[in-house]
């Protein structure tokens, strides 16, 4: 089947990335990102590029190329599913936070209710993606809903038909458009040899086609979770290393080099830091717990659970290093952080480790400055105060939800420091490594201390300095 008009439903960092790059590499395609959400819309459709919802390298140059050539963003649900070949679902699949499976099954509602439209308002054939990443077998659910309009008794339904494909998305944030443009790998899972082939000769306008690979539809639902459960579980296991480190005087940058030189570890994702956040890797794994338990596979589901419960205890553990290094209390001592998206080079703060160690910090009473290049303050507030609100709120002080004592967000990067007893490097923006270190040691109080949870400062040039220095990994503290 030709495909000539695609739709894709949810205009996420998934959705509008993923679509930008498919209308560049396609210029004979037609492609309509939609979205319920009238601002998101707005956002894609800004005249000024810096405002795009999204900031990932690279982007605003494709949507300049490309938006209202071949690639429309718009809330036409309706329009855009009838005028479709092929619809891409990329909406969002959360944690269920109530009911059965809270706290570890995935909430497929927004799926389902894609899936509705789908079915009311498709005309003809029309292949359906699964973009979103999704339990396994969700498939059957989509189908199922898919053809309950088909076979109902209305003779119009008789005229439409659907066949369901998997279409993963890898892309990791800060390197989306790179990781778009140039994939390790494309997974395309499915029944139908026709669907695959439509989506394969896409794909394979850029893609070698050595590199996309067709499997069942189970398989590539299940790769998707597997995938992301490897990734997190790797840096939750360098971390645990990182502390061992610590605990020993051996360096985690050595060891990580001398591991990932064995070319069956490899070197990549071997950076100790302040525990992994991320819309995905906590929400998948939690979602494969759920269906290991399901299935029976208890031992399994223990497993996997491990690397999340490892990953919070470490953000804790960070809390009790600060408060200790700092003389056992924060109050009314003044902490800079810088960085609270989750990775550089993204604006996305989902499950950022600053939005935990931000909020401890304010629990201990500390007066917190927080600075990042990309996020700004209002999106701060928020995840601050939705942690807040969400968790212990009756152990905060009294005065949150926030006032200019407790916390400022940071405009004046230089002009922060002063009489500051604490910097906590919590991000790892490019910005901070070239610092002046030496001009903000004169600015902290004495006895201040400078955390380096990512790792990204050379500690040799704090051996003559006025500051107090602590990295992730090394035993060594420097004065
Ligand atoms: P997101 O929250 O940024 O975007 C989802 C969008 O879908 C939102 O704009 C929302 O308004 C829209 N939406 C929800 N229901 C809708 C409906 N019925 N009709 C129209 N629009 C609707 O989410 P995301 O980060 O883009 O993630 C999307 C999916 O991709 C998730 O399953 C996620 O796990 C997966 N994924 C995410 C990443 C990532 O790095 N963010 C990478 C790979 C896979
Ligand atoms: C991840 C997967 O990498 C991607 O394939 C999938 O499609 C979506 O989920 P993302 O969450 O955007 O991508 O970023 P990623 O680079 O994987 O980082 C996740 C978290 O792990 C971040 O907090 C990052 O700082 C942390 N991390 C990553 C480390 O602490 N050390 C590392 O070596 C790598």
């Amino acid at each position: 089947m030709k495909i000539n008009n695609i739709c894709c439903i949810g205009a996420g960092y998934v959705g509008g990335p993923t679509m930008a790059v498919i209308a560049d590499k396609c210029n004979y395609l037609n492609v309509n990102v939609i979205d319920i959400s009238q601002k998101r819309i707005d956002d894609w459709n800004n005249d000024d590029l810096d405002k795009l919802p999204i900031f990932e390298p690279g982007l605003k140059d494709i949507i300049k190329r490309r938006r209202n050539k071949n690639l429309f963003f718009s809330t036409l649900i309706k329009e855009n599913i009838e005028s479709a070949d092929l619809i891409f679902i990329s909406v969002n699949t959360p944690t269920k936070n109530k009911g059965i499976g809270a706290g570890m099954a995935s909430d497929l509602r927004f799926v389902e209710e894609c899936a509705r439209q789908i079915s009311k308002y498709a005309i003809g054939h029309t292949i359906i993606v699964e973009k979103s990443t999704l339990p396994v077998r969700t498939a059957q659910t989509i189908e199922t809903i898919l053809n309950s309009e088909i076979n109902s008794k209305n003779k119009r339904n008789h005229l439409k038909s659907f066949s369901i494909l998997s279409n993963p998305e890898f892309l990791a944030e800060g390197t989306a458009i790179n990781d778009l443009e140039k994939p390790d790998r494309v997974l395309i899972g499915g029944h139908d040899q026709e669907s695959i082939k439509s989506l394969v000769e896409i794909y394979s306008q850029w893609v070698d086609i050595d590199k996309i690979i067709t499997t069942n539809l189970w398989s590539s639902e299940l790769s998707k979770l597997i995938s992301n459960a490897f990734l997190a579980q790797r840096v939750s296991s360098i971390n645990s290393v990182a502390l061992i480190c610590q605990a020993t005087g051996a360096n985690i940058e050595e060891v990580s080099k001398a591991i990932g030189s064995d070319s069956r570890i490899g070197k990549h994702f071997l950076k100790a830091g302040p525990g992994f956040g991320g819309s995905c890797f906590k929400k998948d794994i939690l979602n494969l717990v759920y269906l290991c338990t399901y299935f029976g596979l208890p031992e399994v589901a223990s497993f996997w659970k491990n690397v999340v419960t490892f990953n919070s205890w470490h953000k804790e553990n960070l809390i009790k290093i600060i408060v200790h290094k700092l003389f056992g209390t924060l109050v009314d001592k003044k902490i800079i952080i810088l960085g609270f998206s989750f990775k550089s080079n993204t604006n996305d703060t989902r499950e950022s480790p600053s939005i935990f160690i931000a909020s401890q910090l304010l629990k201990e009473g500390a007066n917190l400055v927080i600075h990042d290049p990309k996020v700004n303050e209002i999106q701060i507030k928020k995840e601050i105060e939705n942690f807040i609100s969400e968790n212990d709120h009756q152990n905060y002080p009294k005065e949150l939800p926030f006032n200019n004592n407790s916390w400022q967000f940071c405009n004046d990067l230089d002009n922060s420091f002063n009489d500051a007893h604490a910097v906590i490097i919590l991000t790892e923006w490019e910005e901070y490594k070239n610092l002046d270190w030496r001009k903000i040691s004169e600015k902290v109080l004495n006895t201040a201390w400078l955390f380096d949870t990512r790792g990204i400062l050379n500690k040799n040039i704090f051996k003559e300095l006025n500051l107090n220095f602590w990295q992730i990994g090394t035993s060594s503290e420097s004065k």
